[in-house]
């Protein structure tokens, strides 16, 4: 049995093997099974525990089975006093020191269960199976190796049998499964109840964040019909840089100095984009141009901005409680935040009426703000404003919300997620104004797609239209010089010469 789990996928064979040291009968005279009396480790594990693989009988002679001296044997009552011992021995200790002893004992109780059954054979093995048990007691289970790839960016979990990452921007099927519906449904509890949250029936879904700030939903059945679905956006410690994205080619340096200019200038700029395309990055690389000595007042779902500015007041939302009452929704956190002396506003993304909101601030004095929306080309994130607007129930005639849109966005910066994974800001886009009826827009710089090569990467350039902005007259009233190269197509450039 144990055998046949050590062959299978690390997660089963690992809830396996845990199974097994459970069941394991006490077989005293040969090798080292599993007792009762033996819990109430953490106190008596102080020692070093025996490596795989190394011989039993090299311990201390009067070293009792898990090399500890002196060690109290079958007294009734005895393992659940020790395992109170424990449990409270753990509570004064920090999360790292709780692991290594955890890890002790886990790696004890594995080189015991190994040693009788000739499991120690591949020490390779035997320390990923360790893992495995490690992870399932201190972490998030078969998924805990997957966060602590730093290649992974994204970890989907379509019910128990199917868990999707993001590497490198492209999904893949990972090899790791949880055992059943069940076992989905312990993880998540294990996230969101530290959090005062719940995950059932009657509220089957959730937004919640790990300690290390990484955005979790999870959302169970009825509502998902493949088993309990969770989705993690990893936090990634080491945000992306201008020059990061540079070298990724998302933006080239002259679309950085561009938009650098923009956000000192205060212009007010709506990052645009699908899901996962990279608003967020682009948001935060936008708002780290902003003048050390502003005050600036951020509103979000989940906190995933860093500003390393000094002078920021971060506010996030507030989900309801149990019954349904308590919401704070980003629309209430916009309005309170006019109240709050901002010298700029940055919303994490607007959804729905706060639209409405955030237009009106923008158009009266509280210019430089920032945020992002959800569409797939500058257009169609005009399309998307007007029906924001229109979930603030004003009941506002068409026209009157399109010429609020034109006098308060100054730029949309477009942003797309390409087939071959890579991240693109495919528009930099002025909103030059309102003819007739007509919001319109006038592309600064764009992406233009040449091909495909052999390994599926897009090629293409992004390059100047060759239209310089309404708005250059700001650049020179604040001093700020943009070389006139920065708006020439190449082949301009070199006319010009
Ligand atoms: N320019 C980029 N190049 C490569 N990877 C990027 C880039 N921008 C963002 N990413 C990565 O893509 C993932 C999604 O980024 P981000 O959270 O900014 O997207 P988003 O559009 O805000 O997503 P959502 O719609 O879910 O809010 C992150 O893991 C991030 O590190
Ligand atoms: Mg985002």
């Amino acid at each position: 049995m144990v055998a046949s789990a050590w062959r299978t996928p690390p997660p089963q064979c690992a809830l396996a093997l845990l199974e097994v040291a459970q069941r394991v009968p006490a077989r005293p005279a040969e090798g080292y099974p599993i007792r009762r009396q033996e819990r109430g480790f953490f106190r008596r594990v102080a020692g070093r525990p025996a490596p795989f693989g190394q011989a039993q009988d090299d311990r201390q002679p009067d070293a009792g089975p898990h090399g500890v001296r002196g060690r109290a044997r079958g007294r009734p009552g005895q393992g659940r006093q020790d395992d109170a011992r424990d449990t409270e021995a753990l509570k004064n200790v920090d999360e790292k020191e709780k692991e290594k002893l955890v890890r002790q004992k886990i790696e004890e109780l594995i080189g015991s269960i190994g040693a009788d059954r000739d499991l120690a054979r591949t020490s390779l093995g035997l320390k990923n199976l360790v893992q495995d048990v490690v992870d399932e007691v201190m972490g998030l289970g078969p998924i805990e190796m997957l966060l602590r790839d730093d290649e992974i960016s994204e970890v989907m979990v379509n019910g128990p049998k199917k868990i999707y990452v993001e590497r490198h921007g492209k999904l893949v099927l990972s090899e790791r499964r949880f055992r059943d519906d069940g076992h989905v449904m312990h993880i998540i509890h294990k996230i969101v109840a530290p959090l005062g949250r719940h995950i059932d029936e009657s509220s089957p879904m959730v937004d919640a964040r790990l300690k290390d700030g990484s955005r979790v939903n999870a959302i169970i059945p009825p509502l998902a019909l493949c088993g309990p679905v969770l989705t993690i956006r990893k936090f990634k410690k080491d945000q992306l840089t201008p020059k990061d994205l540079i070298k990724y080619g998302t933006l080239t340096e002259e679309m950085c100095d561009f938009l650098a200019a923009c956000v000192r200038v205060r212009l007010n700029v709506l990052v645009s984009g699908g899901t996962g395309s990279g608003k967020t990055t682009t948001l935060n690389i936008l708002s780290s141009f902003i003048p050390p000595d502003e005050r600036i007042i951020t509103v979000e779902d989940a906190a995933e901005l860093q500003l390393r500015q000094e002078h920021v007041v971060s506010m996030e939302t507030r989900p309801p409680n149990i019954e349904g009452k308590g919401e704070i929704s980003i629309r209430d956190l916009v309005r309170n935040c006019l109240r709050m002396r901002p010298e700029r506003i940055i919303v994490g993304e607007i959804r729905g009426g706060e639209a409405l909101d955030m237009l009106q601030a923008m158009n009266t004095g509280h210019d430089g703000s920032l945020t992002t929306g959800h569409a797939n080309s500058p257009r169609d994130m005009i399309a998307r404003l007007e029906t924001m607007v229109m979930m603030a129930g004003m009941d506002l005639p068409s026209k009157a919300i399109r010429e609020q849109i034109a006098s308060a966005i100054d730029l949309i910066v477009q942003q797309n997620r390409l087939r071959d994974g890579s991240r693109k800001i495919t528009h930099i886009t002025e909103v030059a104004g309102i003819e007739g009826d007509l919001v319109v827009l006038q592309d600064i710089f764009r992406f233009e797609q040449t091909g495909v090569d052999e390994r599926g990467k897009i090629l293409g350039r992004l390059k100047p239209t060759g239209i310089r902005p309404k708005f250059m007259h700001k650049f020179q009233e604040e001093g700020i010089v943009l070389p006139a190269r920065i708006f020439m197509s190449k082949d301009e450039e070199s006319a010009a010469w």
